[in-house]
């Protein structure tokens, strides 16, 4: 992984009021639900005792969700200073940070998880940085859980009903809108996903999930013992 399309290894841009309407929204909360099931996480990270990594976490969703669900082990990584002043700290210990550079000591975590995150970085380089951190990060036998988009036609295709959509309501709106903003780097994820999976097939990982669904990539795997 060596090609960079663009300068910078990380996302600056910060989230705008759109944004966070649209992981607000009932629709992105029933979309979670889906998303991890499909992933198998409820199965795969059953134990409540578990201690999870959302990597990128943004202002909490997840792990506003995980704590409902009884995980109470849970760390939290993002750059943006003032989502993280969103999320509740009984639920979650949280580091401003950035995935290629993760602030936590080798084998911390039983679980990583990478919601909408990847697409966000700066090319092959700084994919492939961040993956080389969670799998140091990450307990031997440990959990990765990656979600994003890949599926090009199915993708191309959300992008066309969010723009129709976004004539009607609101919060389609608010979603053609997060989409128009991160065409550039999106895109260039989606053509590229498949050199995340071969880098961590490369790195030992054992595919447990590798599919898709409806334009999203899942992508479930375990570190080498
Ligand atoms: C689409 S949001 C997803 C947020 C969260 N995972 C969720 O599901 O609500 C993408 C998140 O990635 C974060 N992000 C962008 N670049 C990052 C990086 N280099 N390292 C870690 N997080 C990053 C953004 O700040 C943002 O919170």
């Amino acid at each position: 992984m060596t090609t960079t399309p663009a300068s910078s290894t990380h996302n600056t841009q910060r989230w705008n009021l759109n944004s966070l309407r649209l992981i607000r929204s009932d629709l992105s909360r029933i979309h979670r639900g889906i998303m991890l099931r499909r992933s198998r996480f409820p199965e795969l990270a059953a134990s409540h005792d578990l201690t999870i990594l959302d990597l990128g976490c943004g202002s909490g969703a997840f792990l506003r969700h995980f704590h409902e669900q009884g995980y109470r082990r849970l760390f939290g990584v993002e750059p943006d200073a003032d989502l993280i002043r969103q999320i509740p700290p009984d639920c979650a210990v949280v580091k401003q940070g950035y995935a290629q550079r993760l602030g936590f000591d080798d084998c911390s975590f039983d679980v990583v998880f990478i919601y909408g995150v990847l697409h966000h970085l700066k090319g092959l380089e700084a994919y492939g940085q961040a993956l080389d951190e969670v799998r140091r990060v990450l307990r031997p036998g440990g959990r990765l859980f990656i979600l994003e988009p890949g599926h090009w036609r199915m993708f191309r295709a959300l992008e066309i009903c969010a723009k129709l959509l976004g004539f009607f309501s609101p919060t389609f709106r608010a979603f053609s809108d997060v989409l128009d903003e991160e065409q550039p780097d999106v895109h260039f994820f989606i053509r590229n996903h498949l050199k995340v999976r071969e880098h961590l097939i490369s790195q030992g990982f054992l595919p447990l999930v590798d599919r898709y669904f409806l334009y999203s990539w899942l992508f479930t795997a375990s570190k080498p013992a």
